[in-house]
């Protein structure tokens, strides 16, 4: 398993050069980094083998996995989501550690939550750690682009401090671990996943619009593959690599001027966040960091799940379905 590092950390070398750009990072063939877990035919690597077409049909959706467990690093794959009528597809890109910690599992997330004719995707970033499903730290965004139109760029920067999200050079989430999170915070190595699925319960507008098979297959593609961390022995756990910190293309924090950006990004394209939903949370959790801008934009789109106490709406939603179904049908 160590030897995945080695033989990354060579490569990266070539790279030093190109720094400042999140496209120039040391890429894996589809074979090298992932293999498939589901869908039998609708897995197809093309490309010689730099890319892999998920596609979901009546049959099935499909999905892979990375060969390594990995303990931190910087994880990455360009993608190109299906066109048109994508109501309750659900594209993902993630991390987790489900298969062997079932009761008390961690997880990154990208989500990609399909949509009705002419309206765009959007992207959810979620993060669990130690099985704290029961908190979800949801987050959604509208996007500057099409990404059905072109690949874009989808980044995980995960440290033992922090979290990242990334699309194409843009930082547009970051996790501070903070003590009060305790274990909620990501700790234990996980695998990368890529998955196409029926979502139709509750993707769109909290399942309102279901997948329409008339438009299948749909299919995403993903490109680029850098899984830059330490691999662990899956049995112990444990890993004898450290990430070098001198590849200069690799991320290591956000800089003041990417800091601008994000924040430019999250002031005109974020939808949703649980740190300032008062119907989940009367008390953001530890790690939220509240920015006017932020509040007030997300007041804008619904007063009533973002507002204070002056809310003159008032009244607040006591019934509990699940977070899930109730944040969707926002
Ligand atoms: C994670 O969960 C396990 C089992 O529920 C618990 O024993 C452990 O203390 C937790 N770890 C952290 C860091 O909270
Ligand atoms: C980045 O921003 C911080 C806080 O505003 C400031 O203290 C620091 O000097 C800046 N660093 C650079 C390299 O500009
Ligand atoms: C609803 O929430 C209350 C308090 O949090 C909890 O005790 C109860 O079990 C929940 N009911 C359901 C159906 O989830």
């Amino acid at each position: 398993m160590v030897h995945t590092c080695v033989s990354l950390l060579v490569i990266c070398s070539v790279f030093v050069l190109a720094a400042g750009s999140l496209r120039n990072l040391p890429t894996v063939s589809f074979e090298e980094g992932y293999a498939q877990i589901f869908g039998d035919d609708n897995l197809l690597i093309v490309k010689d083998g730099k890319s892999a077409h998920l596609s979901l049909d009546q049959r099935t959706g499909s999905g892979f996995v990375s060969h390594d467990l990995y303990n931190h690093g910087f994880f990455s794959a360009s993608i190109k989501l299906p066109a048109d009528y994508t109501a309750g597809v659900v594209v993902a890109f993630y991390m987790s550690n489900g298969d062997i910690f079932e009761k008390n599992h961690d997880e990154i997330d990208f989500e990609f939550l399909g949509n009705i004719r002419g309206k765009e995707w959007r992207v959810q970033t979620n993060v669990y750690g130690n099985g704290s499903t029961g908190a979800g730290r949801e987050e959604r965004y509208g996007l500057w682009f099409d990404p059905s139109e072109d690949f874009h760029q989808y980044s995980i920067l995960w440290s033992d401090d922090k979290i990242i999200f990334y699309i194409d050079s843009v930082p547009i989430r970051e996790v501070k671990k903070t003590e009060a999170m305790g274990g909620d915070f990501p700790s234990k190595p996980m695998s990368l996943y890529g998955t196409i699925w029926d979502g139709s319960n509750w993707a769109t507008n909290g399942g309102k619009y279901k997948v329409n098979y008339k438009y299948s297959p749909y299919i995403a593609e993903f490109s680029d593959f850098v899984l830059h961390g330490c691999a662990v022995d899956p049995i112990e756990m444990s890993s004898t690599c450290q990430l070098v910190p001198q590849f200069k293309s690799v991320p290591t924090g956000i800089t003041n001027e990417s800091r601008t950006k994000m924040q430019s990004f999250r002031k005109k394209h974020m939808q949703y966040s649980y740190c300032y939903d008062k119907t989940r949370y009367k008390v953001p959790p530890s790690e939220c960091v509240i920015n006017p801008h932020e509040a007030s934009r997300l007041h804008g789109f619904d007063p009533v799940r973002f507002g204070g106490s002056h809310s003159r709406h008032g009244k607040r939603r006591h019934d509990n379905q699940s977070n899930r179904d109730a944040i969707n049908s926002v």
